[in-house]
Formats: C-alpha cells, structure tokens, sequence
C-alpha cells in the first residue's frame, strides 16, 4: 500500500495533521495502535489556546467547540487563603476555551471518516524502515497480517511512549528532561461548576487546581506522591485534602460531588532534538512532554502539525523544500517557550519536599509579584493564552 504521507499516532497531533493535509489535497494514513473507543474515552487536556481554537475552526472542525466549550477570560491563583484574579483577555486580548481533549478527538475521528480519510486502529509492531532514502516505509501488523505502508513521508505523532522517536539514531538526537518528585492526582465529578474561572492553588500541604468539564462535570487536580496508588484516596480523604487546598478565607466553598474517575499521573519536561531525521518527523509528544501545570501539551502538538501542513503544502503544492527544512528550529523556539513556561508554573506552584525556609519565601515573593503587578501578571496572562501562531 503507498500514500504520501504515513501518520502514526491518532492522538490530536496525527488526527489533524491527517485533516489539514486533506484539507490541502494531500494523502495520509494514520496508524494507531487503540481501538476508537479508547482513543474517544481517554481522559486528559481541557485547556485549548485561542490559536488552537482558531486552527481547529479553520479546519472545519470547530462547530461543536464553539457550542458546548466554554470561553475563559480569565484564571485564579489562590494563596495564603485568598483568591487573586487574573484577567487574560484585559491583559492580552485573548482568551481560552476549555474543552475536553477527548472531545476534539470525537470531532477529528469524525470529520477524517466523513471525508473517506483512513485511520487503521489496533495495529501492532509499527517499525519504520528507510526513512534516510527517498522512499520510507511503515511496516506493522493488523489482526495477524504483516502489512507494509510505503510513503513519501512519515511522521512520528505517536506520544511520549511511541517507537518513532526512538527510530532516529541516537547519534544524531540530544534529549533534555527533568522529572519532577511529584504528580498529580486527577479526578471527575458530577456536580455544578465550584467557580466560573479554573482556579490555580498553591498551598503548604501542596498545589490544587479547580477545573470543569461541562455544567454537570468538574476536574479537579491535586499534587501527590507519583507512586501513590488511587486506591489508597478514600473519597472522604479525596474531599478533605482538596478543601484544604483549595479554600479561601471569604468563605467560598468547594462544591463536591459524585467522584466516577480518578487517576495519577507523572509529571515531566523533556525535550528531544532535532524534531526531525531524513523524511520522518515529530511531532506532539513524541518529541516534547510539559507538566500539565501551564496547560501547554495539546496546544504545542496542534503548533507542530500547523507549521508541518504549511511545509507539506509548500512542498507538494510549490515544490519548494525550505519550511521542511526549517522545522526543527520553528517548532523547537514555541516548545522551548512553552517550556519554560510550564517549568516556571510548576516550580511557582507546588510543594517542593526539600525547599529549604530561604527557597519557600521566594516562592511566596514571586506570587505576591504575579498578583501585584501588571508586568507580571502580562508575562503569566501572554504565556497561558499562548504565543500567537
Ligand atoms: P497523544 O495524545 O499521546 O497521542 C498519541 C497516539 O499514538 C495515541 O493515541 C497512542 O495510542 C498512539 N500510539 C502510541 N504508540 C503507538 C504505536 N507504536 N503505534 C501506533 N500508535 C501508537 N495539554 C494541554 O494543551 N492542555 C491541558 O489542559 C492539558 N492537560 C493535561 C492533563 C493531563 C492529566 C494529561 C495527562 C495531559 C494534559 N495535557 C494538556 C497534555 C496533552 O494531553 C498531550 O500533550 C496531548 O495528548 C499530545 O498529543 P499527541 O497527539 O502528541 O499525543
Ligand atoms: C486542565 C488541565 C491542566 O493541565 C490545566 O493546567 C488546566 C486544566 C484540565 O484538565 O481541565
């Protein structure tokens, strides 16, 4: 089987890479190793950027977005019980838009069947062949078949764990990472929103962060132990460390709920550079992972593909070669920004367990800063609605 362009990964990244290259009139396939359901139920970002609304929108694939996710204008940092605004759209003329990951997966999944695009699921043993001569391949296995995907492309859209970024040779890749000593604690609720605005809290016994989902569903986050299990969170101790955490001296209280998920996640920053080898490409998390305290994952895989469909159009459409060649360095200055800006986030943020007395009263002196001046609460506000594309 031959394409032009061989996509594995139909996370965020590969679905809509697949959809704006339709868009321009060029082929992909997308292999993926879950089956549709899992991919459309798995749990994760809600944070989208203006540019990311704007590309989804372009691309025809806003429509429900637009209904059912909400506009933010602004966010809340709350520490040493008081609640401090910060107000995005005065700061930036931006906003976000919180809607679930899982949700523009739908809407992706969707608008790429209805256009005849082809996703394979549930394929196993992806390997790619070839990829420093003209004429790359994919090979994988399909319920029990060996099959072989023959491209002019491919691209590595397969998140942190896939096998592309390892198919570079390590001679030519340099990866820079950090892990963080803690995670977070993730959980789904069935109630009324707590607050209109996603509330960021940093607190001795350590960082909270009040989201939602819709107006029967919340997401709410609490810092823990990485290798503590969920089965040791009680839904009681779930709710007492969160109002902990989270409330504030005027009285506000956080509402609780039904709690139907709860999960533990890692955090980290990692790079791996160059985002590109021959003909394959990264993109998404396969070639960079934040902590989720800025918000930033789902938003810098959208970044990656928009930049790839313009070096694709180019090459296919004007037969020129200079936006492929310049990949690595455009996608790396908008990863690097988003970063340090995750990095940055989370060390303002969390309990650190071996912050000396001297280190935690800067951490205080950068809040108090954020939320004094409107220098710093620009450079948070420009940050979080993201960097235009
Ligand atoms: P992925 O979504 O990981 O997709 C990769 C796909 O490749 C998957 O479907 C996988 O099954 C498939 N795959 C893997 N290996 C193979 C293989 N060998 N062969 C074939 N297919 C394979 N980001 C934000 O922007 N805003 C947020 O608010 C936010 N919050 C987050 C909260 C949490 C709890 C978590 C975990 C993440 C959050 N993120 C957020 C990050 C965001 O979810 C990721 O950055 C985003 O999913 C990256 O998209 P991707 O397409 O690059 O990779
Ligand atoms: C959500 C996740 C984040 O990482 C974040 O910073 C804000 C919101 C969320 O899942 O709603």
């Amino acid at each position: 089987m031959k394409t032009q362009i061989a996509i594995i990964g139909a996370g965020p990244a590969g679905l809509l890479l697949s959809h704006l290259l339709h868009l321009n009139g060029i082929e992909s396939v997308i292999l993926e190793s879950r089956t549709r359901a899992e991919i459309e139920s798995t749990i994760r970002a809600g944070v989208l950027e203006q540019g990311t609304m704007d590309v989804l929108c372009e691309a025809g694939v806003g429509a429900r977005m637009l209904k059912e996710g909400t506009l933010h204008h602004g966010i809340e940092l709350a520490f040493g019980g008081r609640r401090h605004r910060i107000d995005l759209t005065e700061l930036t003329g931006r906003a976000i838009t919180v809607y679930a990951q899982h949700e523009v997966i739908k809407d992706l999944v969707a608008a790429r069947l209805a256009a005849r695009g082809e996703i394979r699921f549930e394929v196993r043993d992806v390997s790619v062949h070839d990829v420093e001569s003209d004429a790359p391949s994919v090979r994988y296995t399909c319920g029990g078949e060996t099959y072989r995907l023959e491209a002019d492309f491919v691209i590595g859209a397969d998140g942190f764990h896939g096998i592309s970024r390892s198919s570079m040779p390590a001679s030519v890749r340099s990866d820079y990472q950090r892990t963080y000593p803690f995670g977070w604690f993730g959980i789904l609720v069935e109630s009324a929103p707590s607050s209109d605005e996603l509330i960021y809290a940093q607190h001795e016994r350590g960082f909270a962060l009040v989201s939602t989902r819709s107006a029967t569903v919340q997401r709410l986050y609490f810092q823990c132990d990485p290798k503590d299990d969920v089965d040791n969170w009680s839904d009681d101790r779930i709710w007492a460390e969160l109002h902990a955490r989270v409330e504030t001296s005027d009285g506000w209280k956080l509402k609780e709920g039904k709690i139907f998920q709860k999960n533990i996640i890692g955090m980290r920053s990692f790079v791996s550079a160059p985002m590109q080898h021959g003909r394959l490409f990264l993109a998404g998390d396969a070639a960079h992972i934040v902590p989720p305290t800025g918000a930033k994952g789902m938003n810098l895989a959208v970044a990656d593909v928009r930049l790839l469909s313009l070096a694709f159009e180019q090459f296919y459409r004007r037969g020129g070669q200079e936006l492929l060649a310049a990949y690595t360095q455009s996608a790396l200055a908008r990863v690097w920004r988003a970063e340090h800006f995750s990095w940055w986030m989370t060390s303002l943020l969390h309990r650190f367990e071996d912050a000396t007395p001297f280190q935690q009263q800067l951490q205080r002196a950068e809040l108090e800063y954020v939320v004094s001046s409107r220098a710093a609460a620009t450079t948070l506000a420009e940050n979080y609605v993201g960097m235009p594309f």
